[in-house]
């Protein structure tokens, strides 16, 4: 492209040599200077080329009564016809010039694309023009582009998917921890896409998180694509998922109060952008402990969008009815009315798994199953009983206005009236204060210091 571009700059005095040429061929052949002209050889104006624009000019041209007056005349035409012919020439050089310019543009754009796609092969990863797939498909303002991991790569990553790598089990695969060659960490989700279910949910959630990008949220690395198996790539988050930690083998223990506070506000402040910050705006619908991943600071980040839906989309309220047991708000499982006071409910119920350490629907006999809303709300209410429901792992950890704060806003968020809950922006000004400065809120050291 350099030696392109060195010559055309050679070719531009080549061309200005050219431009010049009517001048000069007039210059030479033209009469003696006015001054020393004493009588005109033929003054005829008909001598010219008669051009349509010698001729209208000559049509602006006022009658000359003498005979030096007419070789003035017939000179300043031929010096007319020059210019013009100088002008004509340099319009269509210049046309020209454009032309390679917009031609040489467009070659170097295409070459450098051209360079970053084999770039990004050579490094085993590719771009992929796959989100176009997905036009059908509502989505956010940002622009996208997703990486592509070929299988191989992911094999050798995650180990041949070797069980001793495997960080959760969901509905419709599994997620291993994997290491790319770059030794970065990452999480990969394995799915098992023979249904049409599988299928959306896995264009939808790449589709949506390729979009999206906040501290809340989890990060997308990229996809595959194996026969009928999707892979999705994340960053990995060292703490697995909130229902883990709070209902697994260590129940509870690593999560202080205030790291519960921290969670839930980071919760809320990955909501806040879904509803309020996404144009248009994302409803989550399947917000659960399971789906609050925490990184190796516990961190809190949003994951699952396979079922999330945009707020314009306008068959929000035709969607399947979709999302988990203890966590579904009344009114989109009664009514099929979904809207982001929806997801507001489930992080309410996320609150009360905070709060009490118990999980959303628990089993009392093989038929009989308890909603922690029914169970609690009663007891969230009264002051007396409160302190006495509370996780055992944090029991008398607290501020007890903030556990009273805290149960007041939960109880706003599990009402059954969704116009009665708050909007998540709400919530999460009601929780930054019991937050510590140095996890995110504006709680002074001075005034926890338990905790
Ligand atoms: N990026 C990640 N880093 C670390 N662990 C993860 C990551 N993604 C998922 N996991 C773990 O894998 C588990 C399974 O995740 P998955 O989203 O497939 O299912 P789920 O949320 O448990 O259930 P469901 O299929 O009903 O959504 C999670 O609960 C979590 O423990
Ligand atoms: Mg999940």
């Amino acid at each position: 492209m350099g030696g392109r571009k060195q010559g055309m700059e050679e070719l531009l005095p080549l061309l200005l040599l050219v431009l010049m040429i009517p001048v000069w061929t007039y210059a030479m052949g033209s009469d003696p200077p006015l001054s020393s002209m004493s009588a005109p050889p033929d003054p005829s104006p008909r001598s010219l080329p008669s051009s349509p624009v010698s001729t209208s000019m000559a049509a602006f041209t006022p009658e000359l009564p003498t005979g030096g007056r007419k070789h003035r005349l017939d000179s300043h035409e031929k010096l007319l016809v020059a210019l013009i012919a100088s002008c004509s020439l340099l319009g269509a050089i210049i046309l020209i010039f454009m032309g390679l310019w917009v031609y040489h543009n467009k070659f170097n754009q295409k070459s450098s694309k051209k360079s970053c796609q084999r770039s990004e092969t050579e490094k085993g990863l590719s771009l992929a023009p796959f989100l176009g797939k997905f036009s059908s498909l509502k989505t956010v303002s940002r622009k996208s582009s997703v990486a592509f991991f070929e299988n191989k790569l992911l094999e050798k990553a995650s180990n041949s998917f070797s069980d001793s790598n495997i960080l959760g089990v969901g509905g419709f695969g599994r997620v291993y921890k994997a290491r790319l060659d770059d030794n970065k960490h990452v999480a990969i989700k394995k799915l098992d896409c023979g249904s049409q279910d599988a299928v959306r949910e896995f264009e939808n959630e790449v589709d949506l998180l390729s979009k999206m990008q906040h501290p809340n949220v989890i990060s997308l690395l990229g996809y595959g694509i194996n026969d009928e198996t999707r892979f999705i790539v994340y960053e990995l988050m060292q703490n697995g998922s909130l229902e883990t930690q709070l209902h697994g083998l260590s129940q509870g223990s690593a999560l202080t109060w205030h790291t519960r506070m921290k969670i839930a506000l980071d919760t809320a402040r990955g909501l806040e952008y879904l509803h309020e910050h996404c144009n248009p705006p994302v409803i989550h619908r399947d917000l659960k402990s399971s789906n609050i991943l925490l990184d190796a600071n516990f961190n809190a980040k949003l994951s699952d969008f396979g079922l999330a839906v945009t707020d314009g989309s306008q068959n929000k309220n035709n969607v399947k009815l979709s999302g988990t047991l203890g966590y579904v708000a009344p009114e989109y499982l009664l009514d099929d009315r979904l809207t982001d006071k929806s997801d507001v409910y489930a992080f309410g119920v996320v609150l009360l798994e905070l709060l009490l350490g118990r999980k959303p629907v628990e089993k009392l006999a093989p038929a009989q199953c308890q909603s922690i809303v029914t169970w609690a709300m009663p007891q969230l209410t009264d002051r007396s009983k409160l302190p006495n429901i509370v996780d055992p792992a944090i029991k008398d950890t607290m501020d007890m206005k903030h556990l009273y704060q805290v149960a007041a806003v939960a109880v706003l968020c599990v009402q059954p009236e969704p116009s009665y809950r708050p909007l998540i922006t709400d919530v999460l000004h009601s929780l930054i204060p019991l937050v510590p400065v140095e996890l995110g809120g504006t709680l002074r050291a001075a005034v926890h210091s338990n905790n």
